[in-house]
């Protein structure tokens, strides 16, 4: 009998922009075309690059004879998350003496996302107006909305971050936006490397930051995507989150271990919660621990293994420094060789903000219509936002790309216009 499907009003969802785009590029023929948006550090091939001690280390796990795959406790590996607090907040945190930080294992840094999106929703503030609005930076990368939303977070809102007119970030619109944020807010806050745009608030910025936070009392909820990979060294990478851990904040942070292990498919992530006391740090984790009992039960353990096995094994922690001092040093020269490139070619305005931004991403201030002529006639695929990830950009499509925005930039784009 030919029954009546139960999903027949199922309508097909709309893809991502990321996915629209990259289904447009596999499409293209074009042997010049240029995909310049995607979440992963990309190797001179294309590839999210396996760094070389990241197999080393598989294979050694993979050896040992006393290696079990059994179920991982439902908060994660115990040294995991230990050694993932630690590289966060550094081992002499006080906040780690007193026994008042400490991670949950999650799927990757969305996993975390999601962690603490339930746990804010759940948990936050019960005894006052619950979990108010929860802002992002605009611009905001990657999935972070959607990741909220589907923990039930409605109200999101956004702080401006990026200045168009500096190409770059300015606090004082974002300062002003601290002010009128309703109080208890949380702030989503990119600790380093900033999504989309690679522009990065100075010490400075953090303190005037932190202190309309602490006097307005609104929440922080860190994101560190990538640690290591903005400054090229991790302590560096979390200043600004130990800074508002030393003030005494209550927080969340997001960690993934994806982009600094390249680690994508492992699911590598943690949830680093900082409380006032310890007694509420093993409250607030035992309800995250039967969140994740609903959510997806016991994490995986490979990824987790080998980033315990590497942070705190001295000799394989300096080879990974050293690993992520490499691919932040070639990441800023494909900076300069495009801002180079843009200069021989003649390019109106200074392109500086190209390497005064740090990390994967760049914002480069380019119109919505001339990105829109980009991915038209050129075959060079970014978002409309028009910031790329810089490591998307290799030599043999380097010239194309810089000719590329040099014709949006200098072209009448009157029928790109909306
Ligand atoms: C900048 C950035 N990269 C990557 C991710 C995803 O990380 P993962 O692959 O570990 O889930 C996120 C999560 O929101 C992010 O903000």
């Amino acid at each position: 009998m030919a029954a009546l499907s139960s999903f027949a009003d199922t309508p097909t969802a709309q893809p991502s922009e990321e996915d629209r785009l990259s289904l447009a590029f596999l499409k293209d023929r074009s042997t010049e075309k240029a995909l310049l948006w995607c979440t992963e550090y990309l190797n001179e091939e294309g590839h999210g690059s396996l760094l070389p001690m990241t197999r080393k280390v598989m294979l050694q796990i993979c050896s040992d004879p006393t290696l079990t795959l059994d179920y991982l406790p439902t908060l994660g590996l115990p040294e995991f998350t230990r050694s993932a607090t630690e590289l966060a907040l550094g081992r002499d945190s006080p906040a780690i003496r007193e026994n008042r930080a400490g991670g949950v294992q999650t799927l990757g840094g969305t996993g975390a996302i999601r962690l603490g999106a339930e746990l804010l929703q759940h948990w936050y503030n019960v005894g006052g107006a619950r979990c108010g609005p929860v802002y992002l930076s605009s611009p905001s990368g990657g999935s972070v909305a959607a990741t909220l939303q589907g923990a039930g977070i409605s109200d999101i809102r956004s702080y401006r971050y990026w200045d168009p007119d500096k190409k770059g970030f300015s606090v004082e619109p974002l300062l002003e936006d601290l002010e009128v944020a309703p109080e208890q807010s949380v702030i989503v806050l990119y600790a380093s490397a900033h999504c989309p745009t690679g522009a990065e608030p100075s010490q400075s910025d953090w303190k005037q930051i932190a202190e309309v936070m602490r006097r307005r009392r609104l929440f922080p909820f860190f994101l560190l995507p990538s640690q290591g990979l903005c400054w090229g060294d991790p302590a560096q990478d979390a200043w600004s989150l130990r800074y508002f851990v030393s003030l005494g904040f209550e927080l969340l942070c997001a960690q993934s271990f994806s982009t600094n292990f390249g680690l994508y498919s492992d699911r590598v992530g943690s949830l680093l919660l900082v409380l006032k006391h310890s007694s509420l740090l093993l409250a607030v984790q035992s309800q995250a621990a039967s969140l994740v009992h609903a959510l997806w039960s016991r994490p995986p353990g490979g990824g987790a293994r080998l980033v315990t096995m590497v942070l705190n094994n001295p000799a394989l922690l300096a080879e990974w420094k050293e690993g992520l001092r490499v691919m932040v040093e070639r990441g800023m020269l494909i900076r300069e060789k495009l801002k180079e490139r843009l200069r021989m070619l003649g390019i109106p305005e200074f392109w500086d903000h190209v390497t005064q931004q740090r990390g994967l991403y760049c914002c480069t201030g380019l119109t919505e219509e001339q990105v829109q002529f980009l991915v038209m006639t050129c075959h060079v695929y970014l978002p409309a936002s028009g910031c790329v990830n810089v490591t998307a950009i290799s030599g043999r499509t380097l010239d194309h790309v810089a000719e590329s925005i040099y014709l949006a930039v200098t072209s009448d784009l009157q029928e790109y216009r909306h």
